[in-house]
């Protein structure tokens, strides 16, 4: 079996809910206290052993690309002012036996075809996709706990959870059979169904590890749910063809794509920060809240 060494991360989505923040920039460049969306994602797939980061990008290409580059300037700066923590830090961002490939989706034609544009860089090999916008934590990273599986198995494993029925309109949703406590077979996957139709509650979160097969589905370019060529679309044919596992997770999930999970991705991983989260918790404890007349129009659009 082929080990999983690459990792695709789409991130040429619009971004429109998190307007006007991310009109010159990819909401995969927001922070979560002092690290951008994708330094997470990245940091863990590094730790599940990808040595090639495939980035699919879209119009502002430059940010995500600079943030992975060297920074000359800035660690000159650094080190004349004597700021060596900080300097390891920008030195630092990726291990050296790290490649990254940058690949471009001309048009965002959605997550399907964001994958399919990184074919070329993943060739006949597994490959884990990560949406970066799930900021997603455990004791394990979760990419690791799903290659663990792939290993175990050869299948095309997905990152699954349970969800409160009335949220399914949200998810991609898999169903078949148990096979134990943490995996089931996927026989049926549904983009965004309704809580009444939706074939059961486990949904598909933004981690995957999956065989090349799914190329040749993608490459089909059926428009699906919203008129986007979906994955999850391509991914239910694969299961006509070969073994798909979901894989319930050790772990939790941050919908950093929606106002609401930055917020709450912030404020859990701001209690647990080496150099603010004491200050911080205790602020949380005693804070006095702001009356929204006091506001003014700061938040007004
Ligand atoms: P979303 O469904 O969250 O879409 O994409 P979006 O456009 O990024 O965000 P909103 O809904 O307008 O706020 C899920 C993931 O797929 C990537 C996104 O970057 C994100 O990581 N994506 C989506 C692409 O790379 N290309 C696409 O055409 C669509």
């Amino acid at each position: 079996m082929k080990p999983v060494r690459k990792a695709v991360f789409p991130v040429a989505g619009l971004g429109t809910r998190f307007l006007p923040a991310t009109k010159a920039s990819p909401k995969e460049m927001l922070a979560v206290v002092d690290k951008p969306l994708i330094q997470y994602a990245v940091e863990e797939a590094v730790a599940a052993g990808m040595t090639d980061l495939i980035f699919v990008t879209g119009r502002h290409k430059r940010a995500i690309e600079d943030h992975f580059d060297a920074s000359p300037e800035l660690e000159a700066e650094l080190e004349a002012k004597g700021k060596l923590q900080l300097l390891h830090v920008v030195q630092n961002i990726l291990p050296s036996n790290v490649n990254c490939i940058f690949v471009r989706q001309p048009v965002a034609l959605g997550l399907g075809h964001a994958v399919l544009c990184a074919r070329p860089a993943v060739g006949d090999e597994p490959f884990a996709v990560l949406l970066a916008d799930d900021l997603m934590v455990g004791p394990t990273p979760i990419t690791q706990q799903l290659v663990r599986t792939y290993l175990e198995t050869g299948s095309t494993v997905l990152a699954v959870q349970d969800v409160p029925r009335e949220q399914t309109r949200q998810y991609g949703i898999v169903a078949g059979p148990v096979i134990n406590d943490r995996l089931s077979q996927v026989t049926e996957m549904v983009e965004k169904p309704l809580p009444e139709q939706a074939p059961s509650t486990l949904a598909v979160a933004g981690r995957y590890v999956l065989t090349p097969g799914v190329f040749d589905l993608l490459a089909k370019g059926q428009r699906g749910v919203g008129g986007e060529i979906q994955l999850t679309d391509a991914i239910e044919q694969l299961t006509l063809t070969e073994k798909v596992l979901a894989h319930r997770y050790e772990g939790r999930r941050y919908d950093c794509g929606s106002k609401l999970g930055l917020l709450q991705a912030s404020v859990d991983l701001a209690e647990h920060h080496h150099e603010v989260g004491q200050a911080f918790s205790a602020w949380l404890l005693q804070r006095q809240p702001l009356h929204a007349k006091d506001l003014g129009r700061t938040l007004a659009n």
